[in-house]
């Protein structure tokens, strides 16, 4: 068989049809282990929601998540949008207990005055505005609130019937003191309530089996192309979490005469051969982001995966965007390449004939962002810590203690130096476009 450009191999060893090994071979969860899977995941996803809620008003409209995989982190991810009241510091201060006032319509039901009680029991109002209404995890409402009303009912927003300024849920056409949409009363079993964020996974296979039918799905192409159909984003939070990583790039190498080629691959046997010079742009963006003279050294030309997450970037009106990936920058590029491949959590020298992972660090300092750092910092920066509760928690409350513990022990994970810890993280903030 010819040898092939690495990035060619690589793409169809990844993604053809019917013989790639992201197409064919199980999810990327049956060969390794990411921070997106078990707790560490469901930490990870409470801290990406933080970041939104610290640079916005409520909620996004819409999560995505890149490169989903079989929808781990997009699971983890809705989970903490039915959750979201538990997210500290995300939210306005909450101190005071809830409180009921009779209904307006003076019918016996009650309101909610002050926003307070059970985390569980409280999300934000889907106004955007930050205000805490009661839910209850795990309803369902299609896509929009499950509204703590009576079912089918649209909901408004008016001020409280107690004139302390915190709103709560009216019937639709509902003034201040008037058609009130008695959303409930103590003891009530409250019409349940989802998060009016939608969330959608992409990834390259069939929507799989299993998946809680309120996250939607998108096929994608795979490696640099993404799915049509992802377009228009507003109000969005994306997410590429070991995406660009899997992104195929062109591969080149110093040769002995100091000339800088593309290698080549046999596609059977993983045998390199060094080819032609590489594209007048992958030149250019070698001189830029990764100089090398040296006979031997190698570039993994990070001009593809700039590309894709351009590409990502540009399918966004208004948001957030997050890659998270192992990556390096200027100053400490890796003169071997890091190109390496891992099967059933092993990892082995890189064949590209379909049977194991390919991947490569990204060169994330190259990429479109307004911040790149590392996992740990600007995890820690969002208060994850890893800090382990309080023991007198484990007599007061042993099982609130055991949950405390583990959550300790997952963000000692993501944020642990020479593990997730060092992931980069690339922070893209889209504005609005001005509407005149
Ligand atoms: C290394 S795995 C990471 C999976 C998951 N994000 C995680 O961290 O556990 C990379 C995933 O990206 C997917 N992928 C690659 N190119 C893609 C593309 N263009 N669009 C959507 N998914 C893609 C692969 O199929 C694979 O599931």
């Amino acid at each position: 068989m010819d040898a092939l450009p690495w990035r060619d191999a690589w793409h169809d060893a990844l993604y053809a049809a019917g013989r790639g090994f992201y197409v064919t071979r199980g999810g990327p969860a049956e060969h390794f282990t990411t921070a997106t899977h078990g707790v560490t995941g469901a930490a990870l996803a409470e801290a990406l929601l933080r970041l939104w809620l610290r640079e916005h008003d409520g909620l996004p409209a819409v999560v995505v998540d890149v490169g989903a995989g079989r929808g781990e982190l997009a699971t983890h991810l809705l989970r903490a949008l039915d959750d979201v009241s538990p997210v500290e510091g995300s939210l306005p201060d909450t101190p005071d207990p809830v409180e009921w006032a009779v209904s307006p319509t003076d019918d016996g039901w009650k309101v909610p005055t002050r926003p307070g009680g059970d985390d569980d029991e409280w999300a934000v109002s889907p106004t955007g505005d930050g205000w805490k209404v009661p839910t209850r995890r795990g309803g369902e409402d299609g896509d929009g609130w499950g509204v703590p009303t009576r079912p089918g009912e649209d909901v408004e927003w008016a001020v409280s019937p107690t004139d302390d300024g915190w709103k709560v849920p009216t019937r639709l056409g509902g003034e201040d003191g008037d058609g009130w949409g008695v959303p409930t009363r103590p003891g009530e079993d409250i019409e349940g309530a989802v998060s009016p964020t939608r969330v959608v996974a992409v990834d390259v296979v069939e929507r799989p089996a299993g998946l809680d039918e309120r996250i939607g799905w998108m096929r994608s192409p795979g490696g640099a192309a993404l799915p049509d159909e992802l377009a228009g984003l507003s109000d969005a939070l994306v997410i590429a979490h070991e995406w660009l990583d899997v992104v195929p790039c062109t591969v080149a190498q110093v040769d002995t005469g100091g000339t800088t080629r593309t290698v080549l691959v046999d596609p059977r046997t993983g045998e390199e051969t060094l080819g032609p010079e590489p594209s007048d742009a992958d030149r250019h963006w070698a001189a830029a982001h990764w100089p090398a003279t040296t006979p031997g050294d190698r570039i993994e030309v990070g001009l593809s995966r700039d590309e894709a997450w351009a590409d990502l970037v540009a399918r966004v009106d208004s948001g957030l965007l997050v890659a998270v990936d192992y990556g390096h920058t200027r100053a400490e590029r890796p003169s071997g390449g890091t190109l390496t491949a891992y099967r059933r959590g092993v990892q082995g020298d890189p064949v590209p004939d379909g049977t194991m992972d390919l991947t490569a660090h990204v060169a994330v300092d190259s990429l479109d962002a307004d911040e790149v750092g590392r996992q740990r910092d600007l995890l820690r920066r969002l208060g994850v810590r890893g800090q382990t509760p309080p023991h007198a928690l484990a007599s007061s409350d042993p099982l609130a203690y055991l949950r405390a513990l583990e959550r300790a022990g997952a963000e000692a994970e993501l944020i642990r130096p020479a593990g997730f810890g060092d992931f980069w993280w690339a922070v893209k903030r889209v504005a609005g476009r001005d509407v005149t």
